[in-house]
């Protein structure tokens, strides 16, 4: 089966077996049929996080559950279950139609439900695990059912448990606690200029989601339109005595809070485009005009030749910078 449609940087790999699975409590029955146990196991959501660098052995899978459900109502937040096959986007808008809050800023960000944990999505200040309740998965080293509480997830800065422990747990739904009103995150750069320059005095969720949705068109290319998988490296996150010296040498370098104090994350983006690489085209292999953080595909690059220039740039940082730049995306069939 092609994987052409299933990732987002529309890279024409092939799968040896391709399984969508609406009822995901025969996950078990599933796993343990001939032609699936014993041999490699990829969970695939929308596709929108990983560059697929060669045909996949074995099997694909898709959740296709896509239920929400509203489990608790109390005075202050209500608890949301949605199934891993459910749309990100989607849900963040079912939450704000119900009167729910705390998913604004992270409107628009492609993929699943059940791959919003797994790199704990993030935009405009605001992470996921801030409103994670619970992850439900098939842990399939412990051939068992488990509920892994927020606490128990490890998330940071684009990283969690399932990280560390790739292909281990199978999500098949998430639990979040969304709160009916909080106070609204508009300190990231841009936003509150854009509900501005739209008319909103007094603010309500709806107006930070439409701000980031109307930044994130204007930045970030469409992957219906030009293939990619939105940032392509993590900003770096430094020390304090690297960052300084960094500072001295290039004032203008864009710096954020780490979660750390004695850290700072430096933004990749303007490291990439002070190497040259904004715009960037050799083949169908290139880099956004519109974003250096953004690798594309302007229509048949492979795997292989997206990382190879992946490779090329993040080379050149080094060089120029000192700084190792790592990618954010899975890369299925290949090593960084
Ligand atoms: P996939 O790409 O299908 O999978 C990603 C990884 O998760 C793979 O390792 C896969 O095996 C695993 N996986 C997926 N589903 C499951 C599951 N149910 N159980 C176990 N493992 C699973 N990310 C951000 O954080 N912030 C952004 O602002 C942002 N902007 C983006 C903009 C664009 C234009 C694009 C294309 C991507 C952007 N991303 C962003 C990245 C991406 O949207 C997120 O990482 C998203 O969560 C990926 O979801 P997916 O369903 O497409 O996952
Ligand atoms: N910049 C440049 N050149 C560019 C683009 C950006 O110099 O071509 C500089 C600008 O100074 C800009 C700054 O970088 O102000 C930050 O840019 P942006 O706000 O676009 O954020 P980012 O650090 O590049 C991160 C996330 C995005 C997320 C945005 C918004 C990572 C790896 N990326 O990008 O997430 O949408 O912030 O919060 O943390 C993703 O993970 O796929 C993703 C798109």
């Amino acid at each position: 089966a092609s994987l052409k449609a299933l990732n987002t940087f529309h890279v024409d790999a092939s799968a040896e077996r391709l399984l969508e699975l609406h009822d995901v409590t025969l996950l078990p029955e599933v796993l343990a049929l001939p032609e699936v146990a014993g041999k490699p196991l990829l969970v695939l959501g929308a596709g929108s996080n990983v560059l697929i660098a060669d045909d996949v052995p074995g099997t694909v899978l898709v959740f296709a559950n896509r239920e929400i459900t509203a489990l608790e109502h109390r005075a202050d937040h209500t608890v949301v279950r949605a199934g891993a096959g459910v749309n990100w986007h989607g849900l963040v808008m079912w939450s704000l139609q119900n009167g729910l809050s705390g998913l604004e800023n992270l409107a628009l960000i492609p993929g699943t439900a059940g791959a919003a944990p797994i790199q704990n999505i993030g935009a405009y200040g605001v992470q996921v695990d801030e409103f994670i309740n619970a992850v439900e998965a098939w842990d399939r080293a412990e051939q068992a059912w488990v509920r892994l509480e927020a606490d128990a997830c490890q998330f940071g800065y684009r990283d969690s448990l399932f990280k560390h422990e790739p292909d281990r747990y199978l999500i098949t739904a998430i639990e979040l606690r969304l709160p009916l009103l909080h106070d609204l995150r508009v300190g990231y750069a841009g936003i509150a200029e854009e509900m501005q320059a739209m008319g909103v005095e007094l603010p309500v969720a709806a107006d930070v989601a439409n701000a980031v949705i109307a930044i994130r068109r204007r930045k970030l290319p469409d992957p219906d339109v030009l293939g990619n998988a939105g940032s392509f490296f993590k900003n770096p996150v430094l020390p304090l005595d690297q960052v300084d010296v960094l500072l001295q040498q290039y004032p203008d370098i864009p710096v954020y809070p780490a979660a750390q104090d004695t850290h700072r994350k430096v933004s990749a983006a303007w490291m990439i485009e002070a190497c040259g690489w904004k715009g960037y085209r050799d083949g169908d292999a290139g880099v956004a005009p519109s974003h250096a953080l953004v690798l594309v595909n302007h229509g048949n690059a492979t795997g292989g030749q997206l990382l190879d220039l992946a490779r090329r740039i993040s080379a050149s940082v080094l060089e120029k910078f000192g700084v190792p730049i790592e990618p954010e995306p899975r890369l299925i069939g290949a090593q960084w």
